[in-house]
């Protein structure tokens, strides 16, 4: 068998309720048993006292055969109604001479018995035990009668104990509904409570299975204000961000597929001309084999920025990180575009000096000054500047790389980071090397995996600066 939450939940509490609440009414019966049994001793005492002083003179003038035994036995009689309890009169040495119940010459001397024998020491005692000639259980107390301090007999009271016993029990048996009403109650409670916790949880449990579905729309009530609420709200938070993840993943896709797809398509027109004849004609046949060999090319450019993306989509340890000098990287970079720049007629400068050094990838940074001066490169006419900078600002280093070129219209600005975006897909396509569109975008990840960040500001026509901030090496 399976028990459930709820199950387990609710057997909780009451096991915790019968142990607490049964342990106090244990307690609690015990005590009242106690005052009950202690209450009736007392009082039977306190009876047998009063009598034996009360009837001091009257046993004396009995003893004294001044009163005749008659009138003795009505005085007594008297008194035993009013204690409510069988009364019996003892010599001193332990014989009865009167019983209010019965014959007093059937009853046994009752010295040996402890109240008789502690009440003749000046002591109280009681006791419990069967009478033998009921043969019921009662309760005996005594106490001595005594004339000018010398004793004269003992008196003797007792009473069924069987009243007092099923007094305890009626206590017992409501102090038993009592704890059972408790512990109904706090079962009950609990299991309201196990419901209302548990529903949002089988809520959530629900929402999971559907998510793990597909059905990334799936969301569960997060009203209220408690720990659930935030809970539910953060899962329909969750949910939200997968759907939004996959989206993007799928866009991804479609996009990648399509940009691989153009090129192939390119370069199998080009071979199904070659094969129908074009090749015996040298100018056609040379065009058409550059032809492939570009779109090839491209196709080979796609896939490793591809590849370098889902890399980075990846890599989340820092492990990699090391010191690295700004200014020694920059110049590396630099150096690998001089002869670019000199082609292009586009002059190269670059401000950097005893910089701190930052905490990054060698190789990606790398990659990030690369892809910005490429692409300043490629979106500036011949005679424009690009100029390269780095500054120390209080954690950071702030790299700032500049040019003067086409810049890039305001509608784009906040796009040109997107995964294959590009301003101008006709020109940059066809521009000799044809972009991806994903330069930026690896250059963002980068930065981001890094803890930097990098804005870009731009005008048609007058250029382009984007500005790199990364935090020092600590
Ligand atoms: N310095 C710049 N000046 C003008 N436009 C720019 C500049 N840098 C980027 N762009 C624009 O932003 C677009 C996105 O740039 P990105 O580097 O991501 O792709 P790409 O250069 O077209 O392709 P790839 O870098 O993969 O070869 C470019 O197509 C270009 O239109
Ligand atoms: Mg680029």
């Amino acid at each position: 068998m399976k028990f459930g939450l709820r199950e387990r939940l609710v057997a909780t509490y009451l096991i915790l309720a019968i142990l607490g609440v049964g342990g106090l009414s244990v307690r609690f019966a015990l005590q009242e048993k106690t005052r009950i049994v202690d209450a009736t001793e007392h009082e039977l005492e306190v009876k047998a006292f009063t009598i034996a002083a009360a009837i001091g003179s009257p046993l004396e003038k009995f003893a004294e055969d001044e009163l005749p035994y008659a009138d003795f036995k009505r005085a007594l009689d008297r008194l035993a109604r009013t204690a409510e309890a069988r009364l019996t009169v003892l010599t001193v040495r332990g014989d009865p001479i009167y019983d209010s119940s019965i014959d007093f010459r059937q009853i046994e001397n009752q010295r040996n018995h402890i109240e008789v024998q502690q009440a003749f020491q000046g002591a109280e005692q009681h006791q419990i035990r069967r009478d033998p000639i009921s043969g019921e259980t009662r309760l005996y107390a005594a106490a001595i009668i005594q004339q000018e301090s010398s004793p004269q007999g003992v008196v003797q009271l007792s009473i069924p104990v069987a009243p007092m016993e099923s007094q305890i029990q009626r206590e017992w048996l409501t102090l038993a509904g009592s704890a059972l009403a408790i512990i109904a109650v706090i079962v009950i409670a609990s299991w309201w409570l196990a419901r209302y916790i548990l529903r949002p949880i089988s809520q959530m449990q629900a929402a999971a299975h559907s998510l793990a579905d597909g059905h990334f729309d799936r969301r569960i009530p997060d009203k209220g204000t408690d720990e659930l609420a935030d809970l539910a709200r953060a899962f329909n938070n969750m949910a939200a961000q997968l759907s939004e993840m996959l989206t993007k993943q799928r866009l991804f896709v479609a996009n990648a597929s399509h940009e691989l797809r153009t090129p192939l398509t390119n370069i199998k027109l080009r071979a199904e001309t070659l094969l129908d004849g074009a090749y015996s004609d040298p100018t056609v046949s040379d065009k058409f084999l550059r032809d492939i060999e570009s779109e090839a090319g491209r196709m080979e450019r796609l896939v490793k920025n591809l590849l370098t993306l889902s890399r980075l989509d990846i890599q989340t340890e820092a492990d990699t990180l090391m010191p690295i000098k700004p200014c020694i990287l920059l110049k590396a970079v630099v150096r690998t575009f001089l002869p670019q720049a000199e082609q292009k007629e586009i002059s190269l400068s670059l401000a950097c000096n005893g910089l701190p050094p930052i905490r990054g990838n060698h190789e990606q940074l790398h990659r990030v000054f690369e892809n910005l001066l490429s692409n300043a490169l490629k979106y500036s006419p011949p005679g424009s500047l690009i100029t390269l900078s780095a500054a120390d600002s209080t954690t950071e280093v702030v790299f700032t790389i500049s040019d003067t070129g086409f810049g890039i219209p305001p509608q784009d600005l906040p796009h040109i980071f997107d995964r294959f975006y590009r301003v101008d897909k006709a020109r940059t396509r066809t521009a000799d090397p044809g972009g991806t569109g994903l330069g930026l975008s690896i250059v963002q990840s980068i930065i981001h995996a890094h803890g930097g960040q990098i804005n870009v500001t731009s005008q048609p026509d007058r250029g382009t600066t984007f500005v790199i901030r990364l935090p020092k090496a600590s």
